[in-house]
């Protein structure tokens, strides 16, 4: 037994599923000094079995029921390469999970909806459930929280989580182009889906935050106390804006432990250009960890693309194989507390404004007056010449106010008669 084969079934043959394919192919050698057991996928499933994949699937059985494989008495591990929280992925490791067989997969939808109600059933059947790929494609972080860091308490953390969003922004400001353009440009390259609103709105972010925040704390995984903004809102002008100032826009994911409660937010901020994260550049994800003993953790890489996730599935296959086995969120699932979350408006920070400004006399006026009534202090005001559709952007940052006040001030602005459009507004961090 403890030198046979690690028997694998693999359901989904797409981007991760083929290059999971490949790597165990093509390095097996280099595997075989790394792994007692050999590594050998037996039966694969994908919906289209007459697609041409470019694999090398001999001796390799194909199923069409993808859950009759994850039960199937010749198959150890499942290993779900599907995606989505329902349907067939689900069906998939619930059923292989019941049949008492771990199962590795890279879908952070299905954990951040139900992480938790399936590592209690990998705990109650005796599998583990290993998700390394689910959070930033290649990059050990899971790993890293959850083994290499396990000494410490985990007090903070943050990172760019979405290679996609990163693209955009960045691009954004080097080409100076608008959202829309380089959005489609990021589709046609294959950095974003036909239908992105998963990436730019913030969801996939909040789904690997809510899973971090579980491993880094001990809590069990919340996405519904994960407060989420994407970056459709953010223009060229405060990508412009914002350099002048002497930083950079980027969508982080924010998780902080305050007491018994967990603050995790997900949206497009400002970070000083000598920010660690902010020359994380292109598709690149990065995340910062801040450990009582340890101090600041970062680790950057890929966070997307068949060859990079592949990586990190086969790490899992790895520590399988070798019988390194972890509780799936680093804990039993008796010990993950329920945190309360903490309420948005109690955040505090900086923000940087900008408003859309009609040129009438005393508007400077007006709108110090309204941030002063409120306790506000303006730290930089910057007014430019040009004028877009009749409008001169005015810009200001602040120091240190509660949201709640920045909001209200923000909503008084809004009904006067001197802005042309909505205000808008990012946080500073860091
Ligand atoms: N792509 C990345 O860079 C990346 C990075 C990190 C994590 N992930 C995660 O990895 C997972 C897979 O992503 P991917 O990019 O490889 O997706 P993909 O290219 O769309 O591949 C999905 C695979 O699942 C199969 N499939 C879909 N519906 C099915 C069904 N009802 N029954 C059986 N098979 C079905 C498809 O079959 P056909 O081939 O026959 O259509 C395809 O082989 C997702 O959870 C994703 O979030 C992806």
């Amino acid at each position: 037994m403890e030198n046979d084969p690690l028997r694998i079934g693999i359901v989904g043959l797409g981007t991760v599923g083929a290059s999971v394919v490949n790597l165990l192919h093509n390095e097996a050698g280099a595997l075989a000094h790394r792994s007692p057991r050999p590594l050998q996928v037996v039966a694969v499933s994908a919906r289209d079995a007459g697609r041409s994949r470019g694999l090398d699937l001999s001796n390799i059985q194909w199923m069409d029921d993808p859950v009759a494989l994850a039960t199937h008495p010749d198959v150890d591990v499942v290993v779900e390469l599907v995606g989505g929280a329902e349907g067939t992925a689900r069906a998939v490791v619930e059923a292989a999970l019941t049949a008492g067989k771990s199962v590795i997969t890279a879908n952070k939808s299905l954990l951040a909806h139900h992480g938790f109600a399936l590592a209690q059933l990998a705990e109650k059947n005796g599998a583990t459930l290993a998700f390394e790929a689910a959070v930033a494609g290649g990059i050990p972080i899971i790993k890293a929280l959850r083994e290499g860091g396990a000494a410490n308490t985990i007090e903070k953390f943050y990172g760019i989580l979405n290679g996609t969003c990163n693209y955009i922004l960045t691009t954004m400001k080097k080409t100076r182009a608008d959202f829309a353009d380089v959005l489609a440009e990021a589709q046609h390259l294959g950095y974003a889906e036909a239908d992105p609103s998963f990436d730019i709105d913030g969801t996939d972010t909040a789904h690997k935050l809510a899973i971090l925040s579980s491993i880094a704390f001990g809590t069990r995984v919340d996405l519904g106390a994960v407060q989420c903004e994407g970056i459709r809102s953010v223009v060229f002008e405060d990508i412009q804006m914002a350099d002048s100032l002497g930083y950079v826009i980027k969508l982080l994911g924010f998780a902080e432990k305050r007491g018994d409660a967990v603050s995790q937010r997900v949206y497009p901020c400002l970070v000083p250009k000598n920010a660690v994260i902010a020359p994380v550049d292109d598709v690149y994800n990065a995340v910062v960890f801040f450990g009582d003993y340890v101090g600041q953790v970062m680790i950057q890489g890929r966070g997307a693309g068949g060859n990079p996730t592949a990586s990190a599935v086969v790490a899992d296959l790895l520590d399988l194989a070798n019988g390194r086995v972890s509780s799936a969120f680093g804990r039993k699932t008796e010990n993950l507390a329920i945190a309360a979350p903490v309420p948005e408006e109690s955040h505090e920070g900086c923000f940087y404004v900008r408003l859309m400004v009609l040129d009438k006399a005393g508007v400077v006026a007006q709108i110090a007056s309204e941030l002063s009534k409120e306790g506000i202090s303006i730290k930089t005001l910057t007014q430019r010449e040009q004028k877009i559709q009749g409008a001169v952007p005015l810009v200001f940052t602040t120091h240190a106010c509660r949201e709640a006040v920045m909001k209200r001030v923000l909503s008084h602005l809004e009904s006067s008669d001197f802005l042309s459009a909505k205000p808008t507004m990012l946080r500073i961090e860091y």
